[in-house]
């Protein structure tokens, strides 16, 4: 294996729980984590995650009231909120006809056979046309998206934490969205570390994951 910058960024990343409070990532490093979000890869390349920053004290000290009161909510130097897009994906809509008509330049005709059979039948073979199902779906890109920022943040020597411990509908019902439409996947604090980690992360041996066939 090589040791190469990209295993030393992951290697230095840990999900930290107490951020120092004086340090704040600069608006140019945190479009550089945007960025890697947006260069994410995600299924058909709908891109159905959307990214809320928090911005304000108030509002993150109301949030954190949401998510089991983890310091980090208030304590990061950034949050934001990850949602993933439900209604949007359907095969007829304007949004998924746009971005799949962007992504392969297919005409009228060839993008209207995509749409109806080869993503439709995507949709209707794993029953997501079942909304909670194409929730799910849709929330696994934001997974993806995620560890792009924990690992982009980490490569640039800034510290993450992510927040799957929220109240869901409680949360989406403070911030007024419309769960029709979209969904809270996840959430991500980002800063930097008050102390060192105390142990190492502990990981299984590569030998109890990987097998080769
Ligand atoms: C999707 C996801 C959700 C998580 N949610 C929380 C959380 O709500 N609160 C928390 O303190 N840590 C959370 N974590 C951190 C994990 O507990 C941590 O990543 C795991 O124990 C491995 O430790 P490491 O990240 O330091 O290697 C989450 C991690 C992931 C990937």
């Amino acid at each position: 294996m090589q040791n190469n910058q990209f295993i030393k960024a992951m290697q230095f990343r840990f999900a930290c729980k107490v951020f120092d409070t004086n340090k704040k990532i600069s608006d140019c490093e945190f479009e550089t984590i945007l960025e890697s979000a947006r260069l994410s890869p995600s299924s058909f390349g709908l891109e159905p995650t959307r990214y809320i920053v928090v911005r304000t004290t108030f509002m993150r000290e109301k949030i954190r009231a949401f998510c089991w009161n983890q310091p980090q909510i208030t304590e990061a130097s950034h949050l934001v909120i990850l949602t993933s897009k439900i209604a949007d994906l359907y095969p007829q809509t304007a949004y998924t006809t746009a971005q799949i008509k962007r992504k392969t330049g297919k005409n009228e005709e060839a993008l209207r056979l995509y749409k109806d059979e080869r993503y439709g039948g995507f949709l209707k073979a794993n029953n997501y046309q079942d909304s909670q199902n194409l929730f799910n779906w849709s929330v696994r890109q934001a997974y993806i998206a995620a560890s792009s920022m924990m690992n982009m943040a980490a490569f640039m020597g800034i510290d993450s934490c992510a927040i799957e411990g929220f109240e869901k509908k409680e949360l989406e019902t403070f911030l007024k969205i419309d769960t029709f439409n979209e969904q809270i996947a996840l959430l991500l604090t980002f800063g930097y570390r008050k102390e060192e980690p105390k142990h190492p992360s502990p990981r299984l041996n590569i030998d109890d994951l990987v097998s080769y066939i």
